[in-house]
């Protein structure tokens, strides 16, 4: 099978120095990454800017912003069999970039923020992806409810949700615990265990 991932945090430019972004190590993107490879499957990551080397034998993009990632998910996502989402892409970005560095000499600065495109969003219905879609939840409340609400809003197959209110697992931690809710109503936990290992049984039970 041929799978797409996307991975890491999105970096919005404020000025040639600033930026928006948010916690995201890329981990969790890169552990599916490698376990999908180690179980026979071709990859294709798209990673926004992190500082953990790709497994070998993966074809790799690397972009800064949302932008970038869509224009690359665009380009990509129709050579594959399935799409795992599981960059945490900032949802808005700078409407004005500066373009020299913004100097600070007033006490408050205000800066004008615009949506960002929704690329798993947009895999069925702007892309045309008729492959299996799987997004990620990344909820610190009512995660049943909101990763049910994403499944269905974005015409995922799978929504893959995990609890980033806790500090053991999610944004930057080697371990994770995650439910996968399916098309179907079903909802199966992965209990607490190493990202590599969660990405295995994600990747064996979706494929
Ligand atoms: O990278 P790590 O430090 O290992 O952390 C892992 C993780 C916590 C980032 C990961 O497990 C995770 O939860 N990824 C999804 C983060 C996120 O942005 O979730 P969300 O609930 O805001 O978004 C829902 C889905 O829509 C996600 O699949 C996201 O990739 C996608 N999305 C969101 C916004 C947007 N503009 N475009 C998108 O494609």
């Amino acid at each position: 099978m041929r799978i797409l991932i996307t991975a890491g945090p999105t970096r919005e430019p404020i000025d040639p120095v600033r930026y928006l972004s948010n916690r995201s190590s890329g981990k969790m993107g890169y552990a599916l990454a490698k376990q999908a490879i180690a179980l026979g499957h071709e990859v294709t990551l798209i990673s926004g800017p992190v500082s953990i080397e790709p497994p070998e034998g993966i074809e790799i993009i690397r972009v800064e912003t949302a932008d970038k990632m869509f224009d690359a998910v665009k380009a990509k996502i129709n050579d594959g069999d399935m799409a795992i989402f599981c960059a945490a892409v900032s949802d808005y970005r700078v409407a004005d970039i500066a373009d020299e560095k913004i100097k600070k000499d007033s006490n408050t600065l205000t800066l004008t923020l615009i949506k960002n495109p929704d690329i798993l969003g947009s895999a069925r219905k702007d892309f045309g992806f008729s492959g299996t879609l799987v997004g990620f939840a990344a909820e610190t409340e009512n995660i049943d409810t909101n990763a049910r609400e994403k499944l269905e809003r974005k015409d995922c197959d799978f929504i893959v949700a995990n609890d980033v209110s806790r500090s053991d697992i999610g944004f930057d931690r080697d371990a994770n615990e995650v439910v996968i809710y399916s098309k179907d109503g079903s909802a199966t936990r992965l209990e607490l265990a190493s990202k590599d290992e969660i990405s295995r049984q994600i990747i064996e039970r979706i494929s």
